[in-house]
């Protein structure tokens, strides 16, 4: 725990912290010692769960409503960690559109260009620089099984999952020569109010999102990426490493349609 906290102390800024794996991971960097700030859109659940966290002993929170989506929220991260040694960043949040790629808008694809791989990009540059100058740091970018390969209905999401995969890899190798540990945490079905949201049609095992949470802390600084539970693991690399592309494509699509066909 200490050495956590000094490694990625004192403050962690939580990108889409109001709910599910986010609130999660704002209860475990409390439990670490670590100050947190918690960032969404919803100003109601996250001083909620600010409220919670600060009655902890010596637990210090502070929430900043946003949305991630905006073209300047680079400038918006500024101003909400001005002042304070930010350590850990955590970039959870993301806009998934479900269903046929052509029955949705286009503005609405593009959201998750804007909230899924703008504001990664963003905020890890902004905080990592600062990071980098110390000689010290994280950053963790939630990711999916989905990122491994092309996901039928879910597309466009799957993409910028990729895209976190690939940062995340590139950042891993590259800050990490200058002492900041960067993860990509490859999640499989969890089970949170986003998940719920999806209304999936089949039951699929899903997982803890405190589990998932504390297996991406423990991997943190030990590799770029990690897929949390033994069952996701397997399909990560049967999908992603053994079989052919379209295969894995094939299988991925069966699967989505049979959630959300
Ligand atoms: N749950 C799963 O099965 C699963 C599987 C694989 C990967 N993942 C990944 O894990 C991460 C978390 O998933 P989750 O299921 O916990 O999601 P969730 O329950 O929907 O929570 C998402 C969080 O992000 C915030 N958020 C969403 N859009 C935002 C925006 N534009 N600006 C600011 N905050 C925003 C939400 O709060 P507000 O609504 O208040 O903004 C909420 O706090 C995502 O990156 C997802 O891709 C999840």
């Amino acid at each position: 725990m200490t050495a956590f906290l000094e490694r990625y102390g004192p403050w962690a800024l939580v990108a889409g912290a109001s709910a599910g794996l986010g609130e999660a991971f704002a209860r475990a960097l409390v439990a670490r010692g670590l100050r947190v700030v918690l960032v969404a859109r919803r100003s109601g659940p996250l001083e909620a769960l600010a409220s919670e966290l600060r009655a902890r002993p010596g637990a210090e929170v502070r929430t900043a409503a946003l949305d991630l989506a905006r073209p300047d929220v680079a400038e918006e991260a500024d101003r909400i960690v001005q002042g304070l040694e930010v350590g850990l960043l955590v970039y959870n949040a993301a806009h998934s559109v479900i269903g046929p790629f052509l029955d949705h808008p286009l503005e609405e694809q593009l959201r998750v260009i804007d909230v899924n791989c703008r504001g990664p990009l963003a905020l890890a540059h902004r905080l990592g620089t600062q990071m980098a100058r110390r000689g010290r740091g994280g950053i963790v970018l939630m990711t999916s099984l989905a990122a491994s390969q092309g996901s039928p209905l879910i597309a466009s999401y799957a993409a910028s999952k990729a895209f976190n995969l690939v940062l995340a890899e590139g950042l891993w190798d590259e800050l990490g020569l200058r002492g900041v540990d960067v993860l990509a945490c490859r999640a499989g079905a969890t089970d949170t109010p986003g998940y719920a949201s999806s209304r999936p049609k089949a039951t699929v095992p899903l997982q803890d999102p405190a589990r998932v949470v504390e297996a991406t802390l423990r991997a943190l600084g030990r590799g770029p990426s990690l897929v949390p539970g033994g069952f996701n693991a397997f399909s990560a690399f049967l999908l992603g490493r053994l079989l052919p592309r379209r295969t894995a494509v094939r299988i991925m699509g069966r699967a989505t349609r049979r959630l959300y066909g």
